[in-house]
């Protein structure tokens, strides 16, 4: 059985199921998500092989050579509840016309008993949402919902949420949502310890238990795989979670609606949202993996059930780097492959990362400022830093898209900033270096200055012409 069978026979019935890693009904076999690559635009949707699992591998061979985003969720219910593109609302998102990003196809590699599979990574910009949704809950109708998370994918930005929202994009009141949320806000409500939490978005507020505001009973998560879930009915709401890859549900909360004007009753509208808040708002960043949304409040023992079948269908981690291998601790210089560029070399002139033209008999100076230190990456030791040869303690990092060599601030954002993920040359050639925190964006030199570029985003170095030769870098030892 899969979590949509469980909650069947528990009378709370899926009435959306959206996953890119596995089917969630045992019968399904249609599409699980679509993904569209950058070479040509052309679109191919994944489906599950006969385990259940997405068929990463189909993804793999269609997304060879160049660069794919995740278009559509699919939902597995039947009700066509897919997710798309997220479009403005209260708040625009960074893409064209107002538009959220879409997510990279390869942002988050995982297995699932042993079967290899993506999820949807989020980083800030990107969103989905369905304003037309049919049979989710609406007004103070009774729904559930849960979904997989990675737990140390988070951050404190408005709103890494799944569940329901309002059908314009706006806020429209107080009880206008019902969404799980996830990650370490602390604007509105907060759990013991530093976070990340748990909590309800349900407009104007993320609720982690009776009141606004500290609810210590509401735990920080660590655990690298988390299932969360909300559910409501008529003065009654609940949050409960744990491991998605052991062990079994606690609850956080159990309890009647706050106490504040439009929570009591609730006004849900039955749009569904995915990494952004119901206004919009698309500062936050989390993955996803899969959830559900039910009709009807489900019991206990039936998410109890579902839990189980999520800790059997073995989430763990896979790595996130391919190609050839660097190794930790040794100086590497990284050439470019462009027709017009191939003696020059990421290098750095003060804070600015440039290309220069380097070569054996270059002054000792050049050469170091075109040497990097491979370090484990400071936000992922599964993906890599670079620390300058000549400048100890001064790593590149991103900031507003542009590379720079900035000193480590210690800081959760530098660390993310300063976290990239290799893997084999999108051009056939050496090795890309791709963006931990932004997966859709690799380290690509244009007009001699290096960004983290997406191929055909809203930046004029993220240029279509001549992506996938200037993301493409000959890594070798370092000059110095
Ligand atoms: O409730 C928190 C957030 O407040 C909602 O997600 C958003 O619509 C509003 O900005
Ligand atoms: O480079 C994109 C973002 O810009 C970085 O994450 C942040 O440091 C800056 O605001």
């Amino acid at each position: 059985a899969g979590p949509c069978d469980i909650y069947s026979s528990g009378g709370t019935p899926c009435v959306a199921a959206h996953s890119t890693t596995r089917a969630l009904f045992s019968a399904y076999t249609g599409p699980l998500y679509q993904v569209k690559r950058g070479s040509d635009g052309a679109t191919t949707a994944i489906s599950p092989l006969s385990s259940g699992v997405a068929n990463a591998a189909a993804q793999d061979a269609f997304c060879a050579g160049t660069t794919c985003l995740i278009t559509i969720i699919y939902d597995q219910s039947g009700r066509g509840n897919h997710l798309t593109q997220a479009p403005p609302g209260g708040f625009s998102g960074p893409e064209s016309n107002g538009y959220d990003n879409l997510a990279s196809a390869i942002g988050a590699p995982v297995t699932l008993n042993g079967q290899k599979a993506y999820g949807v990574f989020v980083s800030p910009g990107t969103g989905y949402r369905n304003n037309a949704a049919s049979g989710t809950a609406k007004g103070d109708a009774a729904e559930g919902m849960y979904a997989v998370l990675d737990g140390t994918h988070y951050n404190g930005a408005c709103c890494f949420d799944y569940g329901n929202a309002e059908t314009n994009s706006r806020d429209t009141g107080n009880g206008h949502m019902e969404a799980i949320y996830f990650g370490d806000s602390t604007v509105w409500g907060t759990g013991s310890g530093k976070g990340p939490w748990i909590m309800a978005d349900l407009e104007n507020g993320l609720f982690s238990g009776s009141s606004a505001g500290n609810n210590a009973n509401d735990p920080s998560i660590s655990y690298r795989f988390v299932t969360a879930a909300i559910k409501g009915q008529p003065n009654q709401w609940a949050i409960r979670g744990g491991n998605a890859a052991s062990g079994s549900l606690s609850t956080f909360y159990s309890g009647a609606r706050p106490q504040v004007s439009g929570y009591n009753p609730m006004s849900k509208e039955g749009a569904i949202i995915l990494g952004i808040g119901g206004d919009n708002s698309n500062g936050a960043q989390g993955t996803f993996y899969e959830g559900v949304m039910t009709s009807g409040y489900p019991s206990d023992a039936t998410e109890n059930s579902v839990q189980a079948n999520i800790v059997a269908a073995r989430y763990a981690v896979a790595p996130l780097t391919s190609g050839p291998a660097l190794t930790v601790g040794s100086s590497i210089s990284l050439r470019a492959t462009t027709a017009c560029c191939t003696t020059r070399y990421i290098a750095h002139s003060g804070s600015t990362v440039d290309t220069q033209v380097v070569s054996s008999s270059s002054a000792t100076a050049l050469k170091q400022q075109a040497s990097w230190t491979v370090r484990a990456g400071l936000a992922n030791n599964a993906c890599f830093s670079f620390e300058s040869r000549d400048t100890s303690g001064s790593y590149i990092r991103h900031s507003n898209f542009g590379l720079v060599l900035n000193a480590n601030d210690g800081s959760k954002l530098f660390a993310e900033d300063a976290t990239f993920c290799t893997q084999a040359g999108i051009n056939g050639q050496g090795s890309s270096v791709r963006s931990w925190s932004y997966p859709t964006r690799y380290f690509r030199h244009y007009n001699n200055t290096l960004y983290i570029a997406s191929n055909g985003g809203v930046h004029v170095f993220d240029a279509t012409a001549a992506f996938n030769d200037d993301v493409s870098f000959v890594i070798s030892a370092g000059f110095a």
